[in-house]
């Protein structure tokens, strides 16, 4: 984004210590990207609506919640209207109970076409799936 001078990253922390770690730390160690991240401080489903709202449509996510397989489900449903032919979908901790109602649903989809995936020593798991239709 930085190099094509264009886009915007939201991410989104519900523990305030937390938000207020990833602010100090965009602050002090990478001002220039400022211009391109948004912060957001609260629950997903409550304050996503509206910046969903605005953007239309997500070119990119990553999911990387709680260590909860409801609540990853709950993440990809409420994203997912707004995701096209060309998203990139990455989901950390692909090995574990985060993922685990996830990522049948991603292994067997004609939508999605799993493209990466990481695996330990290199990674804890991590996926890269591309949104074929
Ligand atoms: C595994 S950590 C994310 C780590 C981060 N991606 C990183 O690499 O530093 C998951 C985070 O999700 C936050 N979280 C849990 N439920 C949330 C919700 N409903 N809305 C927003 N954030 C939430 C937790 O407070 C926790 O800090």
């Amino acid at each position: 984004m930085s190099e094509n001078a264009f886009g915007k990253l939201h991410t989104i922390e519900i523990d305030r210590e937390f938000y207020e770690n990833a602010v100090h730390d965009y602050t002090s160690y990478l001002p220039s990207l400022l211009n391109y991240v948004e912060f957001h401080f609260g629950d997903f489903r409550t304050v996503y609506s509206s910046v969903l709202e605005k953007e239309g449509t997500v070119d990119f996510l990553i999911l990387d919640g709680a260590e909860d397989g409801q609540q990853t489900l709950e993440q990809y449903s409420f994203f997912l209207p707004y995701m096209k032919p060309g998203t990139i979908l990455m989901v950390h901790d692909w090995l574990t109970a985060k993922t685990e109602l996830l990522k049948p649903i991603l292994e067997n989809s004609d939508v999605w076409e799993i493209q990466r995936v990481l695996t330990p020593p290199d990674s804890v798991g991590f996926v890269l799936a591309l949104r074929k239709q």
